[in-house]
């Protein structure tokens, strides 16, 4: 019997998982720069993390979400995403004396979408949380993270920054009444889809991507008329500090995010590179979740971003590790090969023992392995200490002392 795994989920290994593990590193590099700590917190919550902050019309709660019973009966979701978990978790252990608090962490999310390129329905994600704080430079910072972090493992990419905002949460509930409303009175003129979204969710119509809806979008009430002067003043100084920092943004009037916990700054990171699942990073500010979820009324904001995406568009990683292989001619010369691996792992060296006990086919094998350096452990040493070293990209051998031996190598 073969078993296969699940749809929407991968193994990692090879050359993905060396770019993963990049991305990973690059993350808790930039994270320790920036003066993020990690957080990191269990693949299950009970459901109902999830259901009212990430809106129980929007598209991850109603249709996505990997929830079932527990034998006690009580309900637990997969994580889909990171934003609420981590609230939960700074909350629970206390971590809110201190503002603005701020955590990162890495881990898989689950959501069962259709799999396709770049959608998976278990897939990793990095994510950044700021808490504690509306200052304008808080929303810089977390762009500016998402930027250098993007730029430093993607350096051969354009990825465009999209903008937006979405004012404060009053506005944004006056300007959905609005939206609900005139889309009502249109009815007729949207398509089934974005009907069903009218009293619910209006703003997701705003993003459809189904022709029948454009014309009607595009007359309809324009969010940033319905924004404060004092909402648009931080808009413009957002807009201003990103030029200052030189961050090329695309102004977006139309995002407006999947989840419904945003207000003010919303933002995502695209590119043309890897078809429709364009998004690498995707945040934005969420004043008020903290409180909904039965905290303290503390702003915040972050972003998550997928691994699996960002990985896509990585070049092979060329890895400058040296890949030795010790080639034993005869199992009566284990000793002095033993002495030899044991020396090259105390000289933090890598050393691959291939157990053959046959030169041809350690060759082929070293080969095989693209390994660049292969210790051939025979008569030589035998008699002398010597052994011969072959460089396998070069074709060069040399007859080399023990000692010498790492000079050589480095
Ligand atoms: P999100 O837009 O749902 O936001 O997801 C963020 C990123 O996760 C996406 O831009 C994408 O790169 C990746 N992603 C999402 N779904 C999938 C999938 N099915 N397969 C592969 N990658 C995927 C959030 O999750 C918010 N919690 C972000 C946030 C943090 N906002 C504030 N703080």
């Amino acid at each position: 019997m073969k078993i296969k795994p699940i749809r929407g989920t991968h193994d990692l290994f090879g050359e993905e998982l060396k770019k993963f593990n990049k991305v990973v590193y690059e993350v808790k590099d930039k994270a320790k720069k920036f003066g993020f700590n990690e957080l990191i917190t269990p693949i299950f919550e009970s459901s109902e993390l999830f259901k009212k902050p990430l809106g129980e019309q929007s598209d991850v709660v109603l249709k996505e979400m990997y929830t079932f019973k527990d034998r006690n009966e009580d309900e637990i979701t997969l994580r889909p995403e990171y934003t609420t978990p981590m609230i939960r978790a700074a909350m629970f252990n206390g971590l809110l004396n201190n503002l603005p608090a701020k955590f990162f962490g890495t881990g898989q999310m689950f959501r069962r979408e259709r799999p396709q390129k770049g959608r998976y329905r278990q897939f990793n994600q990095i994510n950044f949380e700021n808490f504690g704080t509306d200052d304008i430079f808080s929303d810089i910072e977390i762009i500016n993270l998402a930027n250098t972090i993007l730029k430093n493992i993607l350096p051969h990419r354009k990825i465009t920054l999209h903008l937006n905002t979405l004012g404060s949460r009053e506005n944004l509930k006056d300007y959905k009444n609005t939206l609900s409303k005139y889309f009502n009175d249109n009815k007729n003129l949207l398509s089934a889809d974005s009907v069903n979204k009218i009293n619910a969710n209006p703003l997701r119509i705003l993003d459809s991507k189904n022709i029948e809806d454009k014309d009607i979008i595009e007359k309809c009430p324009k969010l940033v008329e319905s924004l404060s002067k004092s909402d648009l003043n931080l808009y413009e100084e957002i807009k201003n500090c990103l030029i200052d920092l030189n961050i090329a943004t695309y102004e977006d009037p139309k995002l407006v995010r999947g989840l419904d916990y945003y207000c003010h700054t919303v933002f995502e990171f695209k590119t043309d590179d890897i078809g429709s699942q364009d998004t690498l990073i995707g945040g934005g500010r969420y004043n008020g979740l903290i409180k909904a979820l039965g905290g303290k009324n503390l702003p915040g904001v972050g972003w998550a971003g997928g691994i699996e995406r960002i990985m896509l568009l990585m070049k092979d990683i060329v890895s400058d590790e040296k890949n030795i292989h010790l080639a034993i001619q005869d199992p009566t010369y284990k000793k002095y090969a033993l002495a030899m691996y044991d020396f090259l792992i105390k000289n933090n060296f890598g050393v691959y023992w291939n157990y053959k006990y046959n030169l041809k086919k350690s060759l082929s094998l070293a080969s095989d392995k693209k390994a660049q350096y292969i210790i051939i452990v025979g008569e030589l040493e035998n008699t002398n200490n010597k052994y011969a070293l072959k460089n396998l990209i070069s074709g060069e051998q040399k007859i080399v002392d023990l000692k010498n031996i790492l000079d050589h190598i480095k």
